[in-house]
């Protein structure tokens, strides 16, 4: 791997990464703060991309365009959406998709985007599968799950919402750019995972749960990035 690129919404995901990088140098571009340098020995692009689906594709093909990097990690936090799933836990994604996009109206499915040959976009196998052997190392009070991750311009926090999105879309965890980021992948043909822990359900307690177990949980999805970086 000669370079990858490791993209967190908010500065809390990537703080510690931030503080543990080599010989940075900083590069702003549309906003962003873009830090080269070396990450446990190997060559890193860390960056905010500010929280949101465009936000993520921005910076997404900033890091294809400008950095050339061969690999994106997406780490940070999300809604569960199986009751199997509890806050703490990380979910690895195995795809990603728009569940707020809808031209339903257009005889496509909810989700899909007209004109396009993906309904969502697979993660990187070889990535996932080393995510998970790490996850069990360095989490390993903490459960770990490979499933689909549904992302909108939405914080879900409310019932009918969060069933809705699970019997049109299935999946384990909810976010605001996975899709984004996996999307941009695809078109650029880069590989890429979604990290997430898991901060609350999705559901009438999230906005309570959320800063609460917000900590925590980007706690486990770092160690996890950074046990990564290092087997890479
Ligand atoms: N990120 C963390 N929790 C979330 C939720 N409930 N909805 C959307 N994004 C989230």
């Amino acid at each position: 791997m000669n370079c990858i690129g490791i993209i967190g919404a908010m500065e809390e995901e990537i703080s510690r990464l931030k503080e543990k990088m080599k010989d940075v140098v900083i590069t702003k571009k549309a906003s962003m703060d873009f830090y080269e340098g070396t990450l446990e020995g190997k060559k890193a692009v860390v960056v905010r991309s500010g929280i949101g689906k465009v936000n993520a594709g921005m910076c997404t093909q900033i890091l294809a365009d400008i950095f050339h990097v061969d690999a994106v990690i997406n780490t940070g936090i999300a809604g569960s959406l199986n009751n199997e799933v509890n806050i703490g836990d990380i979910v690895l994604s195995t795809d990603v998709l728009h569940h707020d996009m809808d031209a339903t109206g257009f005889g496509y499915r909810k989700g899909q985007i007209p004109r396009m040959d993906a309904f969502s976009f697979e993660a990187d196998e070889k990535l996932r599968k080393l995510a998970w052997k790490v996850c069990k190392e360095v989490n390993p009070e903490i459960d770990v799950h490979e499933g689909r991750i549904a992302s909108g311009d939405q914080f879900i926090s409310d019932n009918a919402v969060k069933d809705a999105i699970i019997s049109e879309f299935g999946g384990f965890a909810v976010e605001m750019e996975g899709a984004a980021i996996g999307q941009a992948a695809y078109l650029n043909e880069i590989p890429f995972l979604i990290i997430r822990a898991i901060s609350d359900k999705a559901d009438g307690s999230a906005t309570v749960d959320y800063p609460t177990f917000e900590k925590a949980a980007i706690e486990h999805s770092v160690n996890l990035t950074l046990g990564m970086i290092r087997e890479l």
